[in-house]
């Protein structure tokens, strides 16, 4: 897939389809990059059809879907509002809401004008361990001189769904934990003093680093030794060796289980399926956070047999690459 001269994958469409002009409906904002593998999530194409319509790195669908996992940020209750002026179109902004974050698809000055006209909102980087924000925060992108399309609620409070963070380029050996820092802020907790977490894949050592940070016990397992300072914490054990050799019924028991199981093994998705599998059915760990890493083609049904686990979610961050992160907090 190429992207055409004004640096979009598919053609912009030149009229709105019926199912955006007659009420509310979906926006799946592409993570960056990867919208071929949102579209191929959602089983859609990029030509756009009866109930969807692909917008830059926006796609529009006329059902109420889940939020995909390839999606950055999902515009829940998008539509079409009328912009015949800058002012009108600020005003009609500010009339169904305060915090808005435009997503110029095009018409880019005159969406920096209507931005000039709303409350600031800031994309400033936030210090680990602050809280996500509370307040709303909705999209908005011009579909032309006319015309704007708007969603008051959207699923992440950060502008286009990416939280940034003042960075620790000093302590950190890899800036693998930008993807932890996340995970934690966007769930609202983080493993606490003395629970015991096991690494798994954890060389050079940025996830066992954060997790040694928080104070948690981290039983960490590579091919691959830690850096000599990550494995001079206190706290952190490492062991030579494959994750894949851990026997989930040795670790703990339903009674007394590990608190997290982290991996961020670079390995085949499936593989990763299989060994959670044996873990849930143990029930011997109450806390997952695994990396999916994807080779050249994304894996979409290991990526849904993940989803499918029930109280888990899938997502893609921020700071993910070619990669989701499967959750599961209990
Ligand atoms: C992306 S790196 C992990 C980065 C790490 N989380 C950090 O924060 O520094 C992937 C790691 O997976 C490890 N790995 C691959 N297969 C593995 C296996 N079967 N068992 C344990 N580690 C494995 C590699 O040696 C590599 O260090």
């Amino acid at each position: 897939m190429h992207p055409d001269l004004d640096g979009h994958l598919f053609p912009l469409p030149a009229v709105l389809p019926d199912f955006m002009r007659q009420g509310e409906f979906t926006g799946h904002l592409a993570a960056p990059g990867f919208l071929t593998e949102l579209l191929e999530e959602l089983g859609l194409d990029g030509a756009g059809g009866p109930g969807h319509l692909v917008f830059g790195d926006l796609v529009f669908t006329m059902s109420r879907a889940e939020p995909a996992a390839w999606a950055q940020n999902t515009w829940l209750d998008a539509r079409v509002v009328q912009a015949a002026s800058i002012g009108q179109g600020a005003k009609a902004l500010r009339d169904l809401q305060r915090n808005w974050w435009g997503h110029p698809v095009r018409l880019a000055r005159r969406s920096a004008l209507i931005t000039e006209k709303l409350p600031r909102v800031s994309a400033r980087a936030q210090v680990f361990g602050q809280a996500a924000p509370t307040a709303p925060l909705g999209s908005w992108t011009l579909w032309d001189e006319g015309w704007l399309i708007a969603a008051p609620s959207c699923t992440s409070p950060y502008p286009d769904g990416q939280p940034q963070f003042v960075e620790d380029r000093e302590s950190a050996p890899s800036r693998a934990y930008l993807k932890l820092w996340e995970t934690f802020t966007l769930l609202g907790v983080a493993p606490g003093p003395g629970e015991l977490c096991l690494d798994l894949g954890s060389s050079p050592g940025g996830w066992a680093w954060v997790l040694g940070t928080l104070g948690a016990r981290v039983f960490s397992v590579d091919k691959a030794p830690l850096e000599p300072r990550i494995a001079a914490m206190p706290n952190i054990d490492h062991c030579l060796g494959s994750g894949f050799g851990l026997d989930p019924l040795a670790a703990g028991t339903p009674d007394k289980p590990v608190d997290w199981l982290f991996s961020d093994m670079a390995c085949y998705p499936e593989r990763l399926l299989t060994l959670i599998g044996r873990w849930l059915a143990a029930g011997t760990c109450r806390n997952f956070v695994c990396t999916l890493k994807f080779q050249a083609e994304t894996d979409h049904a290991t990526a849904r047999a993940f989803a499918a686990i029930p109280g888990s979610r899938l997502l893609h961050l921020a700071h993910n690459k070619h990669e989701l992160t499967w959750v599961l907090v209990r």
